[in-house]
C-alpha cells in the first residue's frame, strides 16, 4: 500500500468527514520552505493560513530542528512536577516575563502542550485563586458567542460555536455572553452609537448569574475561528472595568493572537486588554513542537502562593508541563521572530494584505465585510445589504472559493461565512500579491 492508502485505512483526521476523506484521500506533506509546503504528489502550495494560524516563522527552519536535536541529546524531558526543572523551561519563563508588556505584570508561567490544555489550566488556576481567598462559590466561566477556546471538556465548553456542541453539550458551569461582532451585532446595534453595549452585556450576565458564582471571563483579543473578528475600540478597556467591578478574573486567550499575529507581540498590546491570566500556544513554537502555556499576573500569583493552605499543592498537572525540548524549540522560534523583525513585518505586510483584499473585493456586492488585524484577515460573504449567507447553503460560498484556490496552489480556510487568510509572518508583499492574484481568479471561477 502507498501512503495515501495506508492513511485511508488507518488514520483519523480532525474536523474531517470520514466518508469524504476516504473518497478524496490525503495530501501527504513532505516538507516546506518559507510560506510554501511541498507534497508527495509533487505540488508546491502556498500555506495561506500558516497551518492552523501557528506556523508564524514559516516552514523549513533548520535552526529550530538543530536546537531541538541538541536539547534531545542533553535532556529531552523530565517532569516539571514538584521541584524539578530544566534550563529551557526556566529561561523561557524568564524570557516571556520580559516579552509581555512590563505593565501587564505577567511574570509567572506554566507550559502546557497546546491551547486547549492552557485554557483548562487557566480555569483551574482562576477557580483555585478564588477558593484560597475564601470565595468557594466562584466556579463559573463566562465566554462569548463566536469564541473558540479549544476542544477538551472545559475549553470546549468555553468554545461558543454551535457546531462544536452537536454531540457535546457545554458544561453547565460555562455561561455564554454576547460576543463583540459588529457585522452581526447580536444586540442589533451599530458602533459607536452602541456605546459598547456588548461589553455591558457581559456585566449583565455576571449580575444575572451572581458575581459570587463567577470565577472568570475568557476572551480572544480577536476572534479567530469565529471569523477573524477584531473588537471595537475601547472594548477591552470596558471589559477590564466590568471584571474589576465584580472581582472576576479576566483571561485573555492569545493562542492565535500571541507572538506577532496582530502586528504587535500580543493582541493585548493591539487592543489594550489587561488580563489577570493569559493563555498562549501556536506561535510560541510555530508548531515545530507542541507547546502552550499560561501566564499569571504577579498579584494573582502572590495570592495563590500566600493564601493556599499549608501543604496543599496546586492540583493541576500534565505529564508534559514545562517540556524541556518543546521549550528549546520555543527559544529558537522566538530568536527568529526577534532577529528577522517578524512582528513588524506582520504589521506592515498585514496592512498591505488587508489593503489588497479591499482593493480586489471591496466592490463585490457579496463581500459584506473585509477586516483584519496584522497578518490575519477575512472576507465575510453575505447577500447584499444583509448578513444572510451568500451561497445556497451556509458556508457554501467561502468553501467553494477555498476549493478553487486549492486547485490554483493556495491553501485558505472557510470559517462559517468567512474566507480567512493568515499566512506566516515572514510573508513578503510580492507573496501577498501572489495570494491575491489566486484569490481573484478563485472568486471569479466561483462566480462563473
Ligand atoms: C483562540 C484559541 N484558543 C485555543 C485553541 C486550542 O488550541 P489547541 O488546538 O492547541 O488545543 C485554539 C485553536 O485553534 C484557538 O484558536
Amino acid at each position: 500500500m502507498n501512503l495515501e492508502e495506508i492513511d485511508r485505512a488507518h488514520l483519523i483526521h480532525p474536523i474531517t468527514e470520514f466518508r469524504a476523506h476516504e473518497k478524496k484521500g490525503a495530501t501527504v506533506v513532505t516538507g516546506g520552505e518559507g510560506i510554501r509546503i511541498h507534497t508527495a504528489q509533487g505540488e508546491s502550495l502556498i500555506d495561506g493560513c500558516s497551518g492552523l494560524w501557528n506556523i508564524n516563522v514559516g516552514h523549513g527552519r533548520r535552526e529550530i530542528g538543530d536546537a531541538v536535536a541538541k536539547q534531545m541529546n542533553d535532556v529531552a524531558y523530565y517532569p516539571g512536577f514538584w521541584e524539578f526543572s530544566t534550563e529551557p523551561a526556566i529561561k523561557l519563563a524568564e524570557r516571556l516575563a520580559n516579552t509581555f508588556p512590563s505593565d501587564s505584570q505577567l511574570d509567572h508561567f506554566i507550559f502546557t502542550t497546546g491551547g486547549s490544555d492552557a485554557n483548562e489550566t487557566a480555569f483551574r488556576l482562576a477557580r483555585t485563586y478564588h477558593a484560597v481567598r475564601g470565595d468557594h462559590g466562584r466556579k463559573k466561566i463566562i465566554s462569548r458567542a463566536h469564541a473558540y477556546h479549544g476542544i477538551t471538556r472545559a475549553a470546549g465548553s468555553a468554545t461558543r460555536l454551535p457546531a462544536y456542541h452537536i454531540f457535546a453539550e457545554p458544561d453547565p458551569l460555562h455561561i455564554e455572553a454576547p460576543g463583540a461582532y459588529c457585522f452581526r451585532c447580536a444586540l442589533g446595534k451599530t458602533y459607536p452609537d452602541c456605546s459598547l453595549d456588548c461589553a455591558d452585556a457581559i456585566e449583565a450576565t455576571i449580575e444575572r448569574e451572581g458575581a459570587d458564582t463567577v470565577a472568570a471571563v475568557i476572551a480572544e483579543p480577536v476572534f479567530g475561528t469565529g471569523g477573524v473578528i477584531p473588537p471595537a475600540d475601547g472594548y477591552f478597556q470596558r471589559l477590564r472595568e466590568v471584571c474589576d467591578r465584580h472581582g472576576v478574573l479576566l483571561i485573555l486567550d492569545e493562542v492565535i493572537t500571541g507572538f506577532g499575529r496582530t502586528g504587535k507581540w500580543f493582541g493585548m498590546e493591539t487592543y489594550g486588554g489587561q488580563p489577570d491570566i493569559v493563555t498562549f500556544a501556536k506561535g510560541v513554537t510555530s508548531g515545530y513542537l507542541p507547546l502552550g502555556g499560561v501566564g499569571v499576573k504577579r498579584p494573582v500569583y502572590e495570592s495563590l502562593r500566600d493564601r493556599s493552605p499549608e501543604g496543599l499543592p496546586f492540583m493541576g498537572g500534565l505529564t508534559y508541563n514545562n517540556h524541556a525540548t518543546a521549550c528549546a524549540a520555543a527559544h529558537a522560534n522566538l530568536d527568529i521572530i526577534e532577529r528577522e523583525g517578524l512582528v513588524e513585518n506582520s504589521a506592515q505586510t498585514g496592512a498591505y494584505l488587508l489593503e489588497r483584499l479591499r482593493e480586489s473585493f471591496g466592490d463585490n456586492p457579496l463581500a459584506g465585510e473585509i477586516r483584519g488585524s496584522g497578518m490575519m484577515a477575512a472576507v465575510e460573504w453575505a447577500k447584499p445589504g444583509g448578513t444572510e449567507p451568500a451561497g445556497q447553503t451556509p458556508m457554501a460560498h467561502p468553501a467553494a472559493i477555498c476549493s478553487q484556490a486549492r486547485k490554483r496552489g493556495l491553501i485558505v480556510r472557510a470559517l462559517w461565512e468567512c474566507l480567512a487568510v493568515a499566512p506566516p509572518l515572514c510573508t513578503t508583499c510580492e507573496e501577498v500579491d501572489e495570494i491575491i492574484g489566486i484569490l481573484e481568479e478563485s472568486v471569479a471561477a466561483v462566480r462563473a
